[in-house]
């Protein structure tokens, strides 16, 4: 669906940063929903299934709850290379831990994004957590204060990879924001208001 020739490019320009493997988007091609999450974890980059690692069995529970399978939606991130780190706990050997992208990441991966919206039009997006967020729609807002909320707004694309800069698309979409499953995990008193938030998206989708 994405060019191979554009993952090239924007593969090229995030290779200087410290980040690893490749996993593409993935589901329907007309998706009820886009989920847009951060960027892949470990399991992600071995197995090349987004969503597949810890926060994955969160999002899987988000689908159960929302009633529907990873056929109906799409599944993608905003970069798509594994952001790492190196850490040594005491006593334990060196090892690879995730990060937050940075900007210079995000805008490297950006075109993929804005394809993939460009080409599935999804009927909704869902934005998970702040670094989708921000993203798509900009701001620095509290997650606390956007997450649950429909609201019909375009979307960011990038304008300038030099400047990392950003201007509106055309199109205006549906879109739920909501907090990112690993949220949850390192959170648990979220799990009432994830859970209400997915209810008010199911409302959404049935009316
Ligand atoms: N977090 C993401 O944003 N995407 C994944 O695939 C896994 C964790």
């Amino acid at each position: 669906m994405i060019p191979q020739k554009l993952i090239q490019h924007c593969n090229e320009r995030i290779a200087p940063y410290p980040c690893e493997g490749f996993v593409y988007g993935k589901g329907s091609a007309s998706p009820v929903l886009m989920f847009v999450g951060e960027a892949p974890g470990e399991t992600e980059i071995h197995n090349g299934i987004p969503f597949s690692g810890r926060a994955g069995q969160y999002f899987n529970g988000f689908l159960q709850e929302l009633e529907l399978t990873r056929d109906d939606v799409y599944v993608t991130s905003t970069v798509r290379s594994r952001p790492y780190k190196w850490g040594q706990p005491k006593g334990r050997e060196k090892r690879k831990y995730n990060r937050t992208p940075n900007q210079g990441e995000i805008a490297a991966h950006a075109p993929i994004l804005d394809a993939e919206i460009e080409c599935l039009q999804p009927r909704m997006i869902v934005p998970m957590g702040r670094t989708a967020y921000q993203r798509l729609v900009g701001g620095a807002p509290r997650m606390a204060e956007v997450t649950g909320h429909l609201v019909t707004s375009p979307v960011l694309r990038l304008d300038d990879w030099e400047t990392r800069s950003y201007t509106w698309a055309p199109a205006t979409y549906p879109l739920f924001p909501i907090y990112h499953p690993a949220a949850a995990l390192y959170k648990r008193s979220l799990e009432a208001d994830i859970s209400d938030h997915l209810a008010t998206l199911k409302q959404h989708l049935m009316s």
